[in-house]
């Protein structure tokens, strides 16, 4: 029987999971198939074990289900367990219930493999306290940048997360009002803010010279985010795509052993939402 693989979400229809892993599929020559599922905001513990149970070999989770993943996950990998949250499932071994969160990890491959970028030895800001922000975390500070600021609207929701990982690097959590008065090589936006057209209140000074900037978010257009970068001086300004198309990578590898060829697929999403 061939391997079922799919992502679980609701709403779903928008999903480009399915192209990217049928182009991972066919670029690696690996026999699955992969489908979006909308599932009944109270039944996700149970399309999870249905599907688990037969011939489907793992799960991408996207909202609203991520923290139910990882309440449900009986092993979970350290950046999951830091994250709060999972966007990959599957099953080991012994049987068990495995989460795991690529998306730190694949937005740090973005920056760093795709662009060229370091975060190491780099003072990085970080823009929100959500959960984007909170999954991503670990990740970057395993790059080991020199400091790493969190400034959120609601600046204690940007304390905690620095808390939270406190003992990883150098990191605080403030308000936006409350930023300290130096530059940063990295501004990566977490916020949601970019869903309205509206970008957090920081000023340009912030950005160092040769500062590279970072939405997580993406559009068919720059988002306002990515034109504050760009006018406000930025030396490079890269949006999420890449960083959507990375974690699929990492749950592909995750699944299947194989690292598939993520450039190749970045581009084509790319030219699917310009063309
Ligand atoms: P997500 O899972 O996308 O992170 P979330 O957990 O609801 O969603 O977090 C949304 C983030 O975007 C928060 O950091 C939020 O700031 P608050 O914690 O103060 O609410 C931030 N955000 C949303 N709209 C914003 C806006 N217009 N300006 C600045 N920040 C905004």
């Amino acid at each position: 029987m061939t391997d079922r693989y799919a992502v679980f979400g609701n709403p779903i229809n928008h999903s480009k999971s399915p192209d990217i892993h049928k182009a991972f599929a066919a670029g690696t020559a690996q026999d699955l198939t992969y489908e979006a599922v909308c599932v009944p905001e109270d039944s996700f513990s149970d399309y999870v074990a249905d599907f688990l149970s037969g011939s489907g070999r793992g799960l991408n989770i996207t909202i609203p289900f991520k923290q139910d993943a990882w309440e449900l996950s009986e092993v979970l990998s350290p950046r999951a367990e830091l994250a709060g949250a999972v966007n990959t499932l599957y099953k080991n071994d012994a049987g068990q219930l495995c989460g795991d969160n690529t998306d730190g990890i694949g937005m740090v491959r973005d920056i760093v493999r795709n662009h060229g970028g370091e975060i190491q030895n780099k003072k990085v800001l970080i823009l929100g306290a959500g959960g984007a922000v909170r999954g991503v975390l670990q990740p970057v500070l395993e790059e080991k940048p020199s400091k790493l600021v969190i400034a959120n609207r609601t600046a204690s929701k940007a304390v905690e997360l620095a808390e939270l990982v406190g003992d990883l690097g150098d990191v605080s959590g403030c308000g936006y009002d409350t930023l300290p008065e130096e530059c940063f090589d990295l501004v990566i936006n977490g916020t949601a803010a970019s869903l309205n057209g509206e970008v957090p209140p920081i000023s340009a000074t912030l950005l160092a010279e040769g500062a590279w900037c970072y939405d997580m978010m993406y559009l068919a257009e720059p988002t306002a985010f990515c034109l504050w970068a760009s006018e406000n001086g930025a030396e490079k300004v890269m949006d999420g795509l890449g960083m959507l198309v990375e974690q699929a990578a990492a749950s592909f590898q995750i699944w299947r052993g194989v690292e598939p060829d993520s450039k190749a697929v970045i581009n084509k999403i790319r030219n699917s939402l310009t063309g």
